[in-house]
């Protein structure tokens, strides 16, 4: 029987939520992770200083006691940003300013969210992030052409690539997020920037294509499968798991864990997101391990990300051990990835 002791992991992209939903599903990230970006799109997006601590309080008074768990904060850009209200949030404790372009994912509302070509309208406030060190993490979709026109979900990131290789060009200072990365496309640029561009890989990016989760006319048929981006083809897939395992430095694990409750992902259309962190760590094992490359598990999940966010390495550490256990179908009423199923490798300390 195989069993991994590695140090404690990093999770580089999450959505912790808030209120209610917080509380359930924190314990899966703050007993596992050391630290974790936790995403600031709630329902009103971090946008201010003020949001910023009390979002970390909230954060804060929500971790099971005695927990040292350290969220990473991150503030929106929202219409409203300036390089003066991004300074705030840094004093404040931001460390991570998110971009999701309007109206492409969960909570980044149409009317104050800017869009990918508007950014050109940000340069200030980017200026002013790799200032202060702060790292500006994306969520690459062109959701719009130049017509306006609604670009498929399934073209949507490589349509990015154009305008984020603008913005690698014109800051060769600010340290730049592409975050969960699902086409070789995308993985192409990213090998291919300065060592200040790196990407997230999820654990249901490593799992899933496009036929999961849609059929053909790109009809959604299993919406406990839709996230933003969408699962693409076998070889985008294949090109995110070799990339994974290959070992490269700018490439290691964010979850996008993004929990939605069961009645917002039975909606027509369904809410986008997985709710992953509870089987993430057991699916990144399974995977390496078919590959033959556990041994470089420890690097994507421990070591890379923390090494690019500037943080120690963890000296604690935990055990994953080869031993089947059934995924729960949901959690007080919040559907788990790979829910019902058995997975490979359980976390036993
Ligand atoms: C995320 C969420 O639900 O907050 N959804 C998703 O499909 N990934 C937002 C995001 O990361 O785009
Ligand atoms: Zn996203
Ligand atoms: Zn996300």
């Amino acid at each position: 029987m195989e069993s991994l002791r590695i140090s404690r992991p990093f999770d580089a992209h999450v959505h912790l939520r808030e209120g209610d939903i917080l509380k359930t599903v924190l314990p899966y990230t703050a007993d596992v992770f050391f630290s974790a970006v936790a995403m600031g799109n709630l329902k009103e997006p971090i946008s201010t200083a003020e949001q910023v601590r009390v979002y970390r309080e909230q954060i804060l008074s929500a971790l099971p006691s005695g927990s040292n768990f350290m969220p990473i904060m991150s503030v929106m850009l929202q219409k409203n940003m300036t390089p003066e209200i991004l300074e705030q949030t840094f004093e404040a404790g931001a460390q991570v300013l998110k971009f999701i372009p309007a109206a492409t994912s969960t909570n980044s509302s149409a009317s104050n969210g800017v869009t990918i070509p508007e950014l050109r309208n940000y340069y200030p406030v980017l200026a002013k992030a790799a200032d202060l060190g702060m790292i500006f993490s994306g969520h690459w979709e062109l959701a719009r052409d130049a017509g306006n026109v609604e670009i498929p979900e399934l073209e949507r990131e490589r349509l990015a690539i154009p305008w984020l290789r603008g913005i690698i060009s014109d800051f060769s200072e600010l340290k730049i997020m592409v975050e969960h990365v699902t086409t070789a496309e995308m993985i192409e640029v990213v090998k291919a920037a300065p060592d200040n561009v790196a990407a997230t890989i999820t654990a249901h990016h490593l799992m899933l294509e496009a036929k999961d989760v849609m059929d053909p006319s790109g009809r959604i048929i299993n919406s406990l499968n839709y996230c933003k981006p969408v699962a693409k083809t076998h070889r985008d897939r294949m090109a995110v798991v070799e990339t994974a395992v290959s070992g490269h430095p700018r490439f290691f694990f964010g979850s996008d864990s993004a929990p939605h409750p069961i009645s917002a992902k039975r909606r027509i259309p369904p809410a986008a997101g997985i709710f992953s962190d509870p089987v993430a760590l057991s699916i990144v094992a399974q995977v390496f391990e078919e590959r033959g490359f556990l041994n470089r598990m420890k690097n994507f999940t421990s070591g890379f990300g923390p090494q690019f966010y500037g943080l120690p390495i963890s000296q604690e550490t935990i055990v994953l051990e080869e031993r089947y256990w059934r995924v729960p179908e949901s959690i007080d009423g919040i559907p788990v990835f790979m829910g019902g199923k058995a997975v490979k490798y359980q976390i036993v300390s």
